[in-house]
């Protein structure tokens, strides 16, 4: 395999754990960008938000894209923001395929209701936060994806969906 697996799409869609799961099947290695911003920045990624921002988190989620961009036959989950900017998408199309796990919010609601590690869903209008902010990224998570896959059934199937589209 010549290039990178990437995957993108909301928060809780199961980009790290089935992005885990591919690199072991495949034996590749595996990066999720927020536990490599964590990482290297020695902070929890709600810290960085209540202590910096969220502009500088972006920032340093760009900074992580580049240098994990520049490896290769690697998998890689970004954040749900990621591609948010077009940079990011540029950086990250240049050395792989970008795979969309689609989700809807009940399903997102289902899955995060009781955590407490995404600042932007920590309010008491979870739902309809999750609902807003999907209805914007949508259409960036689907301009930004080589393939989209449908993320809200069980992992097995989007694993074997990604790697079956990856060669
Ligand atoms: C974010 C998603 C999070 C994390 C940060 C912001 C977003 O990643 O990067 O809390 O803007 O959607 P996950 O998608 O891995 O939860």
């Amino acid at each position: 395999m010549k290039n990178n697996i990437v995957l993108i799409g909301f928060m809780g869609s199961g980009k790290s754990t089935v992005g885990k799961a591919i690199a072991d099947r495949l034996g590749l290695e595996f990066y999720d960008l927020d536990i490599y911003i964590e990482q290297t920045q020695n902070m929890k990624i709600s810290e960085i938000f209540k202590n910096f921002g969220e502009d500088h988190f972006r920032n340093l989620e760009t900074l992580a894209a580049a240098e994990l961009s520049g490896k290769s036959g690697v998998v890689i989950s970004c954040g749900g923001g990621t591609v948010l900017r077009k940079e990011n998408v540029e950086i990250l199309k240049a050395n792989g395929k970008i795979f969309y796990l689609e989700v809807d919010a009940k399903t997102v609601m289902k899955r995060l209701e009781n955590d407490s590690s995404r600042p932007l869903l920590q309010r008491e209008d979870k739902f309809e936060e999750i609902t807003r902010l999907l209805n914007i990224r949508k259409p960036i998570y689907e301009v930004a994806s080589d393939y989209k896959i449908d993320a809200t059934c069980d992992i097995k199937n989007t694993v074997d969906k990604i790697i079956e589209l990856s060669f």
